[in-house]
């Protein structure tokens, strides 16, 4: 170890009274250090800065009935929000893996849930793509899952943050890869598309009703920035009231980020691999924040209901509350469903 001190860092200064950029938001990023300040930010319906806010806690604890001496899956890590509740219900004797695809974010969640006490015995992260459930599993001889989680999408740490390129309020580089070390970032893909393709992939993942027009002016195009992608949005739609333009931009930056981290394909090696996956009478539940997401999982459910593989499976959508809806605006757009696997018929 070297006896030289660290040198002091200053905080990032801003101006004005309350600090705006991501970077500047210190005490949103340290919420030990400032409750109140956090809690104040949680009173007005936001998020803090490097947190996630997780979703309908109490409708998939349900769903999933954990129970002391369970294994579960947690597909999605995220900030751990989900895990931290299931966690508690698992012990004595059960455990839970946390899958995350995320290399920026996976070591402080690990982090946050070991200093909550939580540690190598009742759970461990592994630091890979969902659509390796079944590799992840094989590390625990054999034995099935008796709980399964997944929430789909991005978190608000990775939204929020302009330096990962989801962003259309703050500028950053374009990339949006939740594994920023795989795969091709959104400014490359949309060099290498065709007018063709990309209105193909505003159409399929994001209902876009300009996607004619877009794909002219952003496919093949180099867009190094989120904001330069978004400026050239608004200047194509400019006839269009600036309402118009702003969902189309959203729109648009969904539909990337799906092609990007090709989210309908692992969703659909998930939903292959579930039955597999899960022990006899083991539950799953799965939230998605997408029509085509959500198109998926009923499919994969009903057809496992259909074939005896699933014993029975959630009849209807499950939202938020509307005091949730209220509180995190967020949940809003939630679709949660759940399945639970058949048990096998005993010999006659
Ligand atoms: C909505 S957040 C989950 C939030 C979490 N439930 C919580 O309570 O904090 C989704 C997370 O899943 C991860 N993710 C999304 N798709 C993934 C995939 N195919 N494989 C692994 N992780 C994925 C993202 O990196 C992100 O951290």
């Amino acid at each position: 170890m070297s006896d030289i001190p660290e040198p002091h860092k200053r905080r990032p200064r801003y101006s004005g009274k309350n600090p705006r950029r991501f970077e500047h938001k210190y005490k949103e990023h340290a919420p030990s250090l400032y409750p109140e300040a956090v809690q104040k930010i949680l009173d007005q319906g936001k998020t803090p800065a490097g947190a996630h806010r997780p979703i309908m806690v109490p409708e998939i604890l349900e769903a999933l009935a954990p129970m002391p001496g369970d294994l579960a899956i947690d597909c999605t890590l995220g900030f751990g929000g989900h895990s931290q509740a299931l966690l508690p219900r698992l012990l004595p004797g059960g455990r839970l893996l946390g899958i995350d695809a995320d290399p920026i974010e996976l070591p402080r969640t690990e982090a946050r849930l070991r200093e909550a006490g939580f540690l190598s015995d009742a759970f461990t992260a592994h630091r890979c793509n969902f659509a390796g459930i079944t590799a992840v599993l094989a590390t625990e001889n054999g034995r099935r899952a008796n709980v399964v989680l997944a929430d789909l999408g991005v978190s608000s740490m990775q939204l929020d943050n302009p330096a990962r390129g989801f962003s259309l309020k703050y500028d950053g580089p374009l990339d949006m890869r939740m594994n920023p070390s795989k795969g091709q970032p959104a400014r490359e893909l949309l060099l290498r598309l065709t007018p063709g393709k990309l209105q193909e992939i505003l159409t399929e993942n994001a209902d876009e009703p300009h996607a004619a027009a877009l794909s002219t002016t952003l496919a093949g195009k180099d867009f190094p920035t989120t904001l330069a992608l978004a400026r050239e949005v608004r200047t194509t739609l400019k006839t269009r009231p600036n309402e118009e333009q702003e969902l189309s931009a959203r729109r648009v930056f969904q539909a990337l980020r799906i092609a990007v981290n090709q989210e309908f394909d692992v969703l659909d090696t998930l939903l292959k691999q579930l039955p597999d996956c899960l022990a006899e009478g083991g539950r799953v539940a799965i939230l998605s924040f997408h029509s085509g997401e959500d198109r998926r999982v009923k499919k994969a459910f009903e057809a496992g209901l259909h074939d005896g593989v699933y014993g029975v499976i959630s009849q209807e959508i499950i939202r938020a509350g509307e005091q949730e809806r209220r509180a995190n605006p967020r949940s809003k757009s939630a679709k949660l469903r759940w399945a639970r696997k058949a048990h096998s018929k005993a010999p006659a």
